[in-house]
C-alpha cells in the first residue's frame, strides 16, 4: 500500500546556531544520534539517524570568508540500523560497525577536515581510521557562495550511514547576491530530497542481500537501491502552501542511488539560476531538470499566475538511470506539492536578473596534461558485478598526481551501461563536452573511436560544479585547476552503492613535479 501524498507540510530546515566562539571563529558542536521521527502522517514513527536530533540534518549558514570549526561528534549506538556488508573493503568484520567521518560536499577545505574515508571515528573516539583523524574541522568557506550539503562519509558504509540520515544542507552566502534582489526570507526555500522505503512498523528498509543472493555472502551491499516514497526535508511527499509569487528553491538530491528528472505539473518553467558551484552567469528557462545524487539546483519558481492551483513536482528518471525501469507515475513519480492558497502578503519586487555571476571559462590549452579515466564494470571475488575508475581499485598505489596550482582535463570514459555521477572533492570543474564513442572497439583495441561529434554541456551545466554524470558509451571532458591545498583527496561516483564498493579513487595533489 502506497502512502497519502501532500498530507503533510514541508519541514523547513532549521539554521543551526554556534555553540559558540573559539579565538573569535564561530564553533559548532554537531552530535550525531539516533532518535525516532515522524516521516509521514499515517506511518509509526521510525528510528533514524540525524545531526542534533534533526533528520535530515539543520542547515549551517554562513558568509563567504567566514571560518567556522566544527566538532562533529559520534554519539550514535554501537548496533547499526542497517545491515553491514564485511566483505566491502573498509568495512570488513574487525572494523566496528558503526564507524563515521563526515565530508562537506563542495567545501574546499584542507585534507584534514574533508573527511577522508579512512579517517572515520567511533563513539568518544575509542577506535579510529587507519587516517589521521582530527577532532575539530576547519571550514575557512573561502569559495563562491552556494548549497553544499554534509554527509557521513566512511569507508565501505557511506551508503548506509546516508540512508540511515546523516546528511544536511550547508549554504555558503555571498554578500554580493543581496543586489541581485533574488526572493529571499520565507521565499527562499531548501529543498533536499531523498528516496525511502519502509517495513510495516515503519522501520526504513534497506535490502540486505541482491535479488537473486549471492552464494557465501550475507548481508551482502547491493548494486543500487531505490525507495519507492519520496521525501522532502525529511517528510514523505510534503506539501507546501505558497503565495502566487516567485520563490526560490535551492535543490539537493540527496539519495544514494535515484535520479530525478523534475517538471512540473502546470506545464510552467523553472528559471535555474544556480548548479552546485553557486550562480550560472545568466538565468536558464527549462520546463525539466535533472539531478543525479549529489548534483544541486538553484531554481525561480515563479506562481503568480497560478492563484488556487495545486502543482506537483513530477519526475519521470529510470531507475538506473537512464537505461532502467520507467518511474511509476503513482509513486517516485511525484515528488512534492505546492499549492498556491496563500494570500499575496506584499508586492513581488524580487526579480529574476539577466546577469547573475561572472563565470570565466578555463581554457583546455592551459591544461598540464589529460588523463583518460575509465569507468568500467568488473566482477568481484564473489561473482558480484561492481564498478571501478580505471580498474583500479580504493586500495591501489596513487596514480593521479596534479601540480597544486595547475590545469588539467580529465576524460570521463564510460564503458558501463549507465550515467555515474563522478564527484571530485576540493576542486570545482567545468564541463567541456560529451563525445559519444564506440565502446566494443574500446574494448578491443584500447583506442577511441568516436562516433558523432562532441556536444556541450546543457545549458544549466555551463556553470561551476563538483559533480558530472558521465553517460554510458560517451566521453566526458571535465576542466579544472588543482587549488588551494595539496594532499590526498577522494573522488568517486555518487551513487553510494558503487561509491562503497570499489567505485573510488584517492588522487594527490602535490607541490612539485620534477
Ligand atoms: Cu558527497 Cu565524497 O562526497
Ligand atoms: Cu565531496
Ligand atoms: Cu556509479
Amino acid at each position: 500500500m502506497t502512502l497519502a501524498k501532500f498530507v503533510d507540510e514541508l519541514p523547513i530546515v532549521e539554521v543551526l546556531k554556534p555553540n559558540g566562539m573559539i579565538g573569535g571563529v564561530p564553533f559548532y558542536n554537531i552530535r550525531m544520534q539516533q532518535f525516532k521521527q515522524k516521516l509521514h502522517r499515517d506511518l509509526p514513527e521510525t528510528t533514524v539517524w540525524g545531526f542534533e536530533g534533526n533528520y535530515p540534518g539543520p542547515a549551517i549558514e554562513v558568509n563567504k570568508n567566514q571560518w567556522i570549526r566544527v566538532k562533529w561528534v559520534n554519539d550514535l549506538p554501537s548496533k547499526h540500523l542497517l545491515p553491514v556488508d564485511t566483505t566491502v573493503h573498509g568495512a570488513e568484520a574487525d572494523k566496528p560497525r558503526v564507524r563515521t567521518v563526515v565530508h562537506l560536499h563542495g567545501g574546499v577545505v584542507r585534507p584534514d577536515s574533508d573527511g577522508y574515508p579512512d579517517a572515520w571515528f567511533t563513539k568518544g573516539y575509542k577506535e579510529v581510521g587507519p587516517d589521521f583523524t582530527r577532532k575539530i574541522y576547519d571550514y575557512p568557506n573561502r569559495q563562491r557562495g552556494t548549497t553544499l550539503w554534509y554527509h557521513a562519509h566512511a569507508i565501505g558504509i557511506t551508503r548506509l550511514n546516508v540512508y540511515a540520515g546523516l546528511a544536511g544542507p550547508y549554504i555558503i552566502r555571498d554578500p554580493l547576491e543581496e543586489c541581485l534582489n533574488l526572493p529571499k526570507g520565507c521565499y527562499e526555500i531548501l529543498l533536499l530530497i531523498q528516496d525511502r522505503s519502509f517495513n510495516n512498523d515503519g522501520s526504513l528498509y534497506y535490502p540486505d542481500e541482491p535479488d537473486p543472493p549471492v552464494p557465501g555472502v550475507y548481508p551482502s551491499v547491493v548494486p543500487d537501491f531505490f525507495g519507492d516514497n519520496i521525501l522532502v526535508n525529511g517528510k514523505v511527499w510534503p506539501y507546501l502552501e505558497v503565495e502566487p509569487r516567485k520563490y526560490r528553491f535551492r535543490i539537493i538530491n540527496g539519495s544514494n542511488s535515484r535520479f530525478y528528472r523534475m517538471k512540473l505539473s502546470s506545464g510552467q518553467p523553472f528559471y535555474q539560476i544556480g548548479t552546485d558551484g553557486g550562480l550560472l552567469d545568466t538565468p536558464i528557462i527549462t520546463k525539466q531538470i535533472l539531478l543525479a545524487p549529489a548534483e544541486r539546483a538553484d531554481v525561480i519558481i515563479d506562481f503568480s499566475n497560478f492563484m488556487s492551483h495545486n502543482i506537483v513536482l513530477t519526475n519521470d528518471a529510470p531507475s538506473p538511470f537512464p537505461r532502467g525501469n520507467p518511474a511509476d507515475p503513482n509513486t517516485e513519480g511525484q515528488i512534492m506539492q505546492f499549492r498556491v492558497s496563500l494570500p499575496l502578503i506584499s508586492r513581488d519586487l524580487s526579480i529574476i536578473p539577466y546577469r547573475l555571476s561572472l563565470i570565466i571559462p578555463l581554457k583546455e590549452k592551459e591544461a598540464r596534461l589529460e588523463r583518460n579515466l575509465t569507468l568500467v564494470r568488473r566482477t568481484d571475488k564473489y561473482g558480484r558485478a561492481f564498478l571501478l575508475l580505471n580498474d583500479e581499485t580504493w586500495d591501489d598505489p596513487i596514480t593521479i598526481k596534479p601540480q597544486l596550482g595547475s590545469i588539467e582535463v580529465w576524460n570521463l570514459i564510460n564503458l558501463a551501461n549507465s550515467t555515474h555521477p563522478i564527484h571530485i572533492h576540493l576542486v570545482n570543474f567545468q564541463i567541456l563536452d560529451r563525445q559519444s564513442f564506440d565502446v566494443e572497439h574500446y574494448e578491443e583495441t584500447g583506442e577511441i573511436l568516436t562516433t558523432a561529434p562532441a556536444v556541450p554541456p546543457e545549458l544549466n551545466e555551463r556553470g561551476w560544479k563538483d559533480t558530472v554524470r558521465a553517460n554510458p558509451g560517451e566521453i566526458t571532458r571535465i576542466i579544472m585547476r588543482f587549488v588551494p591545498y595539496t594532499g590526498l583527496y577522494p573522488w568517486h561516483c555518487h551513487i553510494l552503492e558503487h561509491e562503497d564498493h570499489e567505485m573510488m579513487r584517492p588522487y594527490e595533489i602535490v607541490n612539485y613535479i620534477p
